[in-house]
């Protein structure tokens, strides 16, 4: 049976995916700060307490982990919050805490757990268009499309980096999705969100690592 680790699994699309991969036969380990209701009544293997930003939590989080040798890691966690040009000074803070969850967490967290991950296993980012540069029509939203833009980054260097092992990396859209981080707007929900990333999980392999991919199907320019 396949192992994936999956962060942000408390709620939203994380919750989903960690859903769809037991009802696919995956064996799954649920990584977040506080385990929802929800999530404990899927009936797998919760590590909680991880924060994300600690380097404390991380390295606890592997040490947990013991032996588990793992097939998939999700690096699904991510925050937004509001940012603009006229209130930057004010909100450096948010700036910073969008770089350190989105950008910088799946790549400490890569790494920690790499001596966990097999050799052609994967490694997905769920990442947005709002990192796009050649989609961007719209502005705003600085910090978010910042972290997004050098998680995507810190993907292709990533998707290089871990070809000696065999290891493809994809970076993953999810589309427009109604969960908290959207106050509930969207185009879909998190189901059909996660039943489309989940196909393009399948479908990654060393010959389309380091792709920036929506949930449909698309490929997404950067
Ligand atoms: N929804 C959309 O339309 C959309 C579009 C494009 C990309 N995305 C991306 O999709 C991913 C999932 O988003 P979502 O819509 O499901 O959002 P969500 O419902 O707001 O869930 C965010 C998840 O990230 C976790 N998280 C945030 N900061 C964390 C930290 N410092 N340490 C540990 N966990 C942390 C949250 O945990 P807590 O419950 O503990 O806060 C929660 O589990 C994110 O990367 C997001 O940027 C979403």
């Amino acid at each position: 049976m396949p192992t994936a680790l999956i962060t942000g699994a408390n709620r939203g699309i994380g919750l989903e995916l960690t859903r769809q991969f037991k009802e696919a036969g995956y064996d799954l380990i649920a990584v977040c700060r506080q385990p929802s209701q929800a999530l404990q009544a899927l009936g797998v293997r919760i590590e909680k307490d991880v924060e994300l930003t600690e380097r404390a939590s991380l390295e606890n989080l592997a040490q947990r982990l013991g032996p588990v040798r793992l097939d998939l890691l999700v690096n699904n966690a991510g925050v937004l919050r509001p940012s603009s040009l006229d209130s930057i000074e004010s909100q450096l803070d948010d700036f910073r805490l969008q770089y350190e969850v989105n950008a910088l967490a799946p790549l400490r967290v890569t790494s920690i757990l790499l001596p966990h991950l097999k050799d052609g296993g994967k490694v997905v980012i769920i990442t947005s268009r709002m990192g796009s540069m050649g989609d961007n029509s719209s502005g705003g939203h600085y910090a978010y499309r910042m972290s997004k833009a050098a998680a995507n980054a810190g993907g292709v260097s990533l998707a290089h980096e871990l070809k000696k092992r065999s290891i493809a990396v994809g970076l993953l859209h999810p589309g427009y999705v109604r969960t908290e981080m959207t106050g509930l707007n969207g185009d879909i929900g998190p189901a059909e969100s996660a039943a489309g990333l989940f196909q393009r999980i399948e479908e990654l392999t060393l010959e389309t690592t380091g792709r920036f991919r929506h949930a449909n199907g698309e490929t997404l320019p950067w």
